[in-house]
């Protein structure tokens, strides 16, 4: 029964993630560039300047507005014009400030840095602003709408559904369900989970959040904290990750039981409880949520970890071209080449979207192993179930365990 909600409520979350993706892979550029700095909408005179910016250019750009920048890529300032360097103006040699960084931001200034990484021939990343202006914006707003969105749905169903009960009566009998080192699996995920889920909100929606709240004194030393402990207690995150599959992958192979499961709508619907084996149908859905958005999301971590050392996204799009895939679904043909600095920007937007819908998931998790359902929490909590639990929700392991320990299993013990 609870698993069938978790499976809606993860179909319902998994669906506004595809909306949110395809959001901004319609709203990503195929040339990031070209979106940056879209040509304006109208046309600036600027005669009076003799082509160079103007007032209303000026302007335009502070509010936000669609400007032109083709005219300034080659606004460079030429030195053979130059005012004497003993004139007024004349000491960068006939190149403003401005001129100056104008060059570093088309490639076009002489200059070299003593920085020999892989992205240092790359000054000012023009291209940079709609993954800035995404995270900042669309990015944020719809991750904490889902997971505000979450909570909400929860609390609701709580109060309307109260908390799953044991139906039959108990036996004061208990089955064992995890050994220690599965439950130290879990609870090294599940930690790890919870304080990267939290540094990761903190460095995401800090500047937003807490600014405003502490100040940037207070809120500079918190970012660098999360930061550091986000980045090694990923680690811990992938060992669980690994440690889960190869404990568990043997039980949440997809079978026929699972059909009668979902066919029965996991007895969310009355009926009585349709068998499973250790894990039902739903759990298998956790189970490879994890699993996938778990591997997805620390694959994606390493690349930001190392950063330029493991650009993934101009291959994966090449490789999703080949399929017709994009193409089919409306969002053209995606981008394939691109600068390091943009495979690190869309490694982090994927890093935060994959990580948005897999707390949701999981928070949906964490409500039916507590408080929304009676019994659940012993499992993960002792280690040891009541029977008359273990018969409700997994009927047909509970027969395994008996056969192979016979009528009175060696992991059952009384109740005090
Ligand atoms: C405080 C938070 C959490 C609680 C109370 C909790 C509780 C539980 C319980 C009671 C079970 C066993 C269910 C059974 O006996 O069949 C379980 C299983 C599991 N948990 Fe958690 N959990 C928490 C956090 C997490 C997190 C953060 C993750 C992953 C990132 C996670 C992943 C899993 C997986 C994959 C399973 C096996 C599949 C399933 O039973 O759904 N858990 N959890």
């Amino acid at each position: 029964m609870r698993d069938i909600r978790i499976f809606l409520l993860g179909c319902i979350m998994a669906g506004l993630a595809f909306v949110f993706l395809a959001t901004w892979l319609t709203s990503g550029p195929a040339n990031a560039q070209d979106a940056a700095t879209p040509p304006a909408e109208v046309e600036i005179d600027r005669s009076a300047t003799g082509g160079a910016t103007t007032l209303e250019d000026i302007l335009r750009r502070q509010q936000g507005l669609a400007s032109d920048n083709d005219y300034r890529a080659g606004e460079l300032g030429n030195p053979d014009a130059a005012a004497g360097i003993t004139d007024q103006l004349g000491t960068l040699g006939g190149a403003s400030d401005p001129d100056l960084w104008r060059g570093m931001r088309f490639n076009a200034a002489d200059i070299s840095t003593q920085v020999r990484g892989p992205a240092s021939t790359v000054l000012i990343q023009d291209r940079g602003m709609w993954w800035l202006q995404f995270r900042e914006g669309p990015l944020l707003v719809y991750g904490g709408y889902l997971l505000l969105g979450t909570l909400a749905a929860l609390a609701v169903f709580f109060l309307l559904r109260g908390r799953v009960r044991i139906d039959g009566a108990k036996t004061g009998r208990r089955i064992e369900r995890f050994k220690n080192v599965e439950r130290f699996g879990h609870w090294l995920l599940a930690g790890s989970f919870i304080v990267l889920g939290i540094t990761g909100l903190v460095s995401l929606m800090g500047r937003k959040f807490l600014i405003p709240v502490m100040g940037h004194d207070s809120y500079a030393w918190i970012a660098g904290a999360s930061k550091w402990v986000h980045n090694n207690v990923s680690w811990a995150f992938m060992l669980a990750l690994v440690m889960i599959f190869v404990m568990w992958v043997v039980h949440n192979f997809p079978d026929r039981t699972d059909l009668k499961w979902l066919a029965k709508g996991g007895g969310l619907f009355g009926g009585g409880h349709p068998p499973a084996k250790k894990f039902n149908a739903g759990q298998k859905l956790i189970f490879w949520s994890t699993i996938v958005l778990g591997a997805s999301i620390s694959v994606s971590g390493i690349s930001l970890l190392f950063p330029f050392e493991l650009p993934l996204f101009a291959k994966t799009f090449a490789i999703l071209n080949t399929t017709g895939l994009p193409e089919m679904f409306g969002f053209g043909i995606l981008p394939e080449t691109m600068t390091l600095h943009e495979e690190m920007q869309y490694a982090q937007l994927w890093h935060a979207i994959v990580s948005f819908v897999l707390m949701a998931i999981i928070l949906a998790h964490i409500y039916i192993g507590s408080v929304g359902m009676e019994g659940a929490f012993d499992a993960m909590g002792s280690g040891m179930v009541e029977e008359q639990w273990a018969k409700e929700h997994h009927s047909l392991w509970v027969a395994e365990v008996k056969e192979r320990e016979g009528k009175a299993p060696s992991g059952a013990t009384p109740a005090e």
